[in-house]
């Protein structure tokens, strides 16, 4: 039932993030948005720019975790993250809005390399 229910919201989710695909100004807004949050809530581990090392070397740069994951899955990651927490961090919850921010600017990090289609 509730695996059911989190389905259906990432459902929700991805068609949102689908939408902002197709608006340049919607999507480099949630770029900036998903910078403010990564540098708030992210940067005391993840290296979270396009260079740099981060400060706790298990965890890995963002630059590095974009070229490993779609969108998408980022997504799905980073929801889980957010009810039930990953390694020293406690579940924090993380705003619907800034997760698919997170995932839209994580995604942003490899663009340089390989523009989107
Ligand atoms: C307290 C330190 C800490 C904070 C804060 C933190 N992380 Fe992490 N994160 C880690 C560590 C350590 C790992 C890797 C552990 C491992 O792979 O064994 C990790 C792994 C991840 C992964 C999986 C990456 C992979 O290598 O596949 C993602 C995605 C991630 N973090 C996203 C985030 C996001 C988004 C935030 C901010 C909302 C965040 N993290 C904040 C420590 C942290």
């Amino acid at each position: 039932m509730r695996v059911t229910k989190m389905m259906a919201m990432l459902a929700a989710l991805a068609a949102v993030a689908g939408c902002a695909t197709s608006q340049g100004d919607s999507d480099s807004a949630a770029i900036r948005q998903g910078e403010a949050a990564a540098s708030a809530q992210c940067a005391g581990c993840h290296a979270i720019g396009p260079s740099g090392e981060s400060s706790r070397k298990e965890a890995r740069p963002f630059r590095a975790i974009a070229a490993d994951y779609s969108e998408a899955s980022l997504l799905r990651e980073l929801e889980a993250i957010s009810e039930v927490g990953h390694y020293q961090m406690p579940p924090r919850p993380i705003a619907r809005e800034d997760l698919q921010a997170l995932a839209r600017y994580i995604s942003s990090l490899r663009l340089p390399r390989r523009r989107r289609p």
